[in-house]
């Protein structure tokens, strides 16, 4: 496979000289033509949960539901399969060897499938927190050989990696850090942005942070130390001096204790919000919260970044469909599918324009041996490779 790499240190002083050459390889999407609410109701055998202008939650296994013909109609439509996959998180029982690799092989099976749905420049952004040895105060490898797997299933560029830190998840695993004190706590999850072409679809002027305080009075004063920096960048004399409407987000992603944000930047939002939508429906439905919700900021984030309005966004493992209430709101097309009919059910509060609130009533205890989770507000896994 052949990569396109870059060493030139280049902070704002000298252009890239592969710009143009960049910009000559990447090709335009298809139009974005599927009426997804349309197809939805069309097709024999879907069966959809809900569904908005824009977009609708299926229920259903995936990988049934893609190698359907209705699913082969979405080849080459979809701009961003976004997706926290079930992790084999299952507190109840332990995951011995076998369960290690039967996971990773069954999620690399799935890249050929999501790759097919993709337009030239689609991506892939999937998110897994972090696995741990059973009884051992040591770290699993099995997410990570997971994702490879998936990457080399389909032959697909690592566009690059991202962490969405969350520093207010509980201390875990709870054995090593609160009781042995030999650890620290694990705060993070890992995103793989993959694509079958190097330069997929992106701009980082749809996720622009806000400046910090001191490049805001830079921009007052229009005044900083221009030259040479000991790590050897030539900073210009006009390099900063230009408003660009916000900060170059990094590839660090931070929580932000407000889920109702609408933040799309680097700053993307806590997923413990008590006093959401989803979670006021849930309640007055009483039908239990997803334990492995993910904040919408994260997946407003991606979207932002590989999409336009009306491209098309899919996520195989909804859970509260937090990618379909985070596509629509940015005006993005949307198809989910989740397989479990209470989940997908519940997500239908994430649109408050479709949820009729009933009076609250007892919402059920969490399901035992909940089936399926990521490490978004979860411990991490114990698992065996
Ligand atoms: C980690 S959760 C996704 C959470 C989601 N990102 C959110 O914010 O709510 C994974 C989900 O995948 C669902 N799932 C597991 N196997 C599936 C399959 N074969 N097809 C569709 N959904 C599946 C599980 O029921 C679970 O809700």
């Amino acid at each position: 496979m052949k990569r396109v790499t870059s060493s030139k240190k280049a902070l704002g002083t000298k252009k890239p000289k592969s710009k143009k050459k960049a910009t000559a390889r990447r090709k335009p999407s298809p139009a974005a033509d599927l009426d997804i609410p349309a197809w939805a109701a069309n097709a024999s055998g879907l069966c959809s949960a809900y569904s908005t202008e824009l977009g609708t939650a299926l229920i259903g296994k995936s990988e049934a539901v893609l190698a359907r013909p209705v699913g082969r109609a979405l080849r080459g439509q979809v701009q961003l399969v976004f997706t926290s996959p079930p992790f084999p998180l299952n507190r109840k029982k332990k995951y011995g060897n076998k369960e290690g690799r039967a996971f990773k092989r069954w999620l690399s099976s799935y890249a050929a499938t999501l790759t097919k749905l993709l337009t030239p420049t689609g991506s892939i952004v999937i998110e897994m927190g972090n696995a741990w040895m059973p009884r051992l105060p040591v770290m699993s490898t099995l997410a990570i050989e997971t994702l490879l797997a998936f990457q080399r299933a389909a032959n697909l560029y690592l566009v690059q990696e991202f962490i969405w830190h969350n520093p207010a998840r509980l201390p875990s695993p709870a054995q090593w850090v609160t009781v042995n004190r030999m650890r620290v706590k694990d705060s993070f999850t890992r995103l793989w942005w993959l694509s079958p072409t190097p330069f997929p679809k992106a701009d980082n002027r749809r996720v622009l942070a806000p400046y910090s305080g001191s490049m805001k009075s830079l921009l007052a004063s229009q005044k900083y130390n221009a030259g040479d920096r000991p790590s050897e960048h030539s900073i210009g004399a006009r390099s900063f001096l230009k408003d660009n409407g916000g900060a170059i987000p990094p590839n660090v992603l931070m929580e932000l204790h407000d889920e109702s944000s609408d933040a799309s930047n680097l700053l993307v939002g806590a997923n413990t919000s008590a006093n959401d939508s989803y979670s006021r429906f849930c309640k007055a439905q009483g039908l239990a919260l997803h334990p492995a919700r993910m904040p919408v900021g994260l997946a407003k984030f991606f979207i932002n970044l590989c999409t336009e309005e009306g491209d098309l966004v899919c996520d195989p493992f909804a859970g509260s469909n937090t990618t379909g209430a985070a596509a629509d709101n940015l005006r993005r097309r949307w198809i989910t599918i989740e397989a479990d009919p209470t989940y997908a059910a519940a997500g239908k509060g994430r649109f408050p324009e479709l949820a009729v609130m009933a009076p609250p009533r007892e919402a059920p205890p969490e399901k035992p041996g909940t089936p399926t989770s990521s490490a978004s507000d979860t411990a991490p896994v114990l698992v065996e490779l």
